[in-house]
């Protein structure tokens, strides 16, 4: 490697991974292109902690606009690009399959072929997904375990996966898929269940909620830390072969144990009844109820996931250095900074 400095394009820079991915790339001392969609407000919210860094460029473009990918891939002249940007929320991929499908898996097409038209120099890394293995056909999943996709959103990532692979074989790009297991943070979309849960307690502890609406309780994850895992993603562009790789805890958790720790960790004393309805109490005037809710169980579910990271730690001196009760800890804490931060 010469002195010359490092250069990333990072597609969905103003997602989770992406801000976390920025942050390290740039501390690394990497000059990083993010591409941006245009939208009605401000989206960059979670590059606060780098957006003045002068070796941070943003260009708008969009993972269904062809053009937008080959120029910024030209200007930006990488030496890894990171493709992080998709609809990402697996509900929603039930109600927007076609555009699921337009960024999740032909978007991943456009930005390879953007990278092979131009040379093919550049390493690539895509966000494949443990959705992937869905109805699950082997406990814990590996690199091996085959796909039993569930939802659209899993349907486009199997899709991104193989063509990951094809462009490694079919043309000798560096080219590989991180088969990521859920991670979260205090930047996670609050949509998603952890933050939703840890936004909750924050709000409930506040006195600006009563009740949390949830649905399965018993899906259980490999929950892990996102600043940990974009740390993986940028150890797997500097091997010595493209090769692809599970990332995950090893340990699984259901939604309910989750529950239990965020409300666990801000004193709000939880019960559950036998039947699977939960009731949380505070005092005996003041109820909390944690409501099952139908709206949000989705079509077909996935149960379980539960990953084996072994590759990744022996081939990349890659582990996971959050455990689950520190994650839930940082994530109420920070919801709950974030309230008093505004009063
Ligand atoms: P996220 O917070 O939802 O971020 C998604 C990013 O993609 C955002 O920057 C979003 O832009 C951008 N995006 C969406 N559609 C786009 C389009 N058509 N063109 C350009 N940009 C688009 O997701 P995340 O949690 O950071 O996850 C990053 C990637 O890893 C995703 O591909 C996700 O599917 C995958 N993944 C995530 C996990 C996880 O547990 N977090 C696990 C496995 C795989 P806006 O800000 O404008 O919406
Ligand atoms: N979102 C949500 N909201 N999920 C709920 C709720 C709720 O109120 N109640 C129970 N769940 C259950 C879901 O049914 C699911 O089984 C589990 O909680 C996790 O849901 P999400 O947090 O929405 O994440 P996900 O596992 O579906 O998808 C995330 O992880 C994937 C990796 O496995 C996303 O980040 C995907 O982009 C990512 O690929």
């Amino acid at each position: 490697m010469t002195d010359e400095q490092r250069r990333a394009v990072i597609t969905g820079i103003t997602g989770q991974d992406g801000s976390y991915l920025a942050e390290l790339l740039l501390a690394k001392g990497y000059r990083v292109w993010g591409l941006v969609r245009r939208s009605s407000t401000p989206s960059t919210g979670r590059l606060a902690a780098v957006d003045d860094n002068a070796d941070l460029r943003l260009a708008y473009g969009d993972l269904g606009d062809s053009s937008s990918l080959r120029s910024l891939i030209n200007e930006a002249d990488p030496h890894e690009v990171y493709n992080l940007a998709a609809q990402s929320d697996v509900k929603i991929s039930f109600s927007t399959p076609e555009e699921t499908g337009n960024s999740a898996a032909i978007g991943v097409t456009r930005v390879l072929e953007a990278i092979r038209s131009l040379g093919g120099k550049a390493r690539f890394y895509q966000a494949s997904s443990s959705e992937m293995y869905g109805k699950v056909l082997e406990t814990p999943q590996t690199e091996n375990t085959p796909f039993y996709p569930r939802s659209p959103y899993a349907v486009a990532k199997v899709y991104a996966y193989f063509i990951t692979r094809n462009f490694r074989e079919a043309y000798g790009l560096y080219a590989v898929n991180g088969i990521l297991f859920n991670h979260e943070s205090p930047r996670r979309g609050e949509n998603f269940v952890t933050r939703k849960i840890t936004k909750a307690v924050a709000r409930i502890t506040a006195g600006q909620q009563e009740t949390v609406s949830l649905g399965n309780l018993e899906a259980h994850r490999d929950w892990g830390f996102a600043g940990d895992y974009v740390d993986a993603m940028w150890r797997m562009l500097q091997h010595d072969e493209a090769r692809d790789f599970v990332v995950a805890t090893g340990e699984s958790h259901s939604v309910r144990e989750f529950c239990e720790l965020a409300f666990g960790h801000a004193d709000l004393p939880l019960t559950w009844d036998g039947a699977g309805e939960a009731e949380v109490g505070r005092d005996a005037d003041g109820v909390v109820r944690v409501d099952i809710d139908p709206a949000f169980y989705r079509p077909a579910e996935v149960d379980m996931l539960i990953g084996d990271a072994t590759k990744a730690r022996e081939l990349l001196g890659w582990q996971p250095r959050t455990s689950f009760a520190e994650l839930i800890a940082q994530m109420v804490d920070g919801d709950r900074d974030a309230i008093t931060d505004r009063s």
